[in-house]
């Protein structure tokens, strides 16, 4: 019996050992799963434009061989890329107005916002936007000021402590300014092709809204919550802001993005109308089939 006993429990030891050695290889897997995928989280933009390379960063090198491309051929690389599902930012940003302290937004996340805002539509392809980038506390405070002064719904703690505020201006002069756009302007509106529209004017205030829509989603991928707050069409607002920031006669600022750390949870908005969803024609409703 003892001899059984003994047998016994070297089995078990054994088992036991089989067991440990499972639990760290499996650990082991783990370990590597994690580490591949921070590894894998490098974008490459190339400065010729095209589908975006993601990569780990140790095989830099077998990528660049791979899509034939040297250092001069890359734009940036983003780091530290990390994947958040496109539903999951849509439906989760919403305007946020309520912010808390938090340390300065690094230049890194700035540059991504940007780049997403610059990476939107653009009537034909007039890129009728410029961005200023407004850090300083003294400045921003005075314009929340203004703007909670004007506003009658807000409480008096909207927007301030926002870390960041990105003035978005457009340029009203982008068609004429472009010699082909011009030109074809002219004749289509000496056909009078067009409803009596200023194409300048069309052109930045679409260019402007769509590079804001994707400033407020790229702030929402990197968990800031941010909000529009107009410029245009208020006086004081626009004439504050032109003197403040030097912005030529030409240029109009329309709104400003706040971006910082939300204070309080977010809860965004159902907006889904489905009676404002018509089949083939006005007045009947699409049905989606489930
Ligand atoms: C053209 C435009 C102007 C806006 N102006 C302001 C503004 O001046 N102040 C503000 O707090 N929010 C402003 N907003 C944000 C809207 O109030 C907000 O998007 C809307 O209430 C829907 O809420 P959500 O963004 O949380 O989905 C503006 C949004 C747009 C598109």
């Amino acid at each position: 019996m003892i001899v059984i006993k003994g047998e016994y429990i070297v089995l078990i030891n054994k088992n036991l050992k089989i067991v440990l050695v499972s639990i760290l290889f499996l650990c082991l897997l783990i370990i590597q799963s994690c580490n591949c995928n921070d590894n894998n989280n490098d974008l490459i933009l190339l400065k010729s434009g095209g589908t975006p390379i993601r990569c780990d960063s140790k095989q830099k090198n077998d990528v660049y061989k791979k899509y034939n491309i040297n250092d001069g051929d890359v734009d940036t690389i983003i780091t530290g890329y990390k994947t958040r599902d496109f539903l999951d930012v849509v439906f989760n940003r919403t305007s946020t107005r309520l912010f808390k302290d938090g340390p300065d937004i690094p230049d890194n996340d700035i540059e991504l916002m940007l780049r997403t805002a610059m990476a939107s539509p653009t009537a034909h392809d007039l890129r009728a936007w410029s961005f200023i980038i407004v850090r300083n506390r003294n400045i921003i405070n005075e314009f929340i000021n203004m703007c909670i002064n004007q506003e009658h719904n807000g409480s008096s703690d909207i927007y301030k402590k926002a870390k960041l505020m990105v003035v978005v201006c457009g340029n009203p002069n982008a068609v004429i300014e472009n010699d082909l756009l011009a030109e074809s302007a002219k004749i289509y509106s000496q056909k009078k092709s067009f409803v009596d529209i200023d194409l300048g004017e069309y052109a930045y205030s679409v260019d402007t809204a769509l590079a804001s829509l994707n400033l407020l989603l790229a702030a929402e991928y990197l968990d800031y919550g941010a909000v529009w707050v107009d410029i245009f069409p208020w006086k004081e607002r626009i004439e504050y802001i032109i003197n403040k920031f030097n912005i030529p006669n030409n240029i109009v600022p329309t709104n400003v993005v706040f971006i910082g750390y939300p204070s309080v949870q977010k809860n965004p908005k159902n907006k889904f109308e489905p009676n404002k969803i018509y089949n083939e024609y006005w007045g009947e409703n699409f049905l989606f089939n489930k």
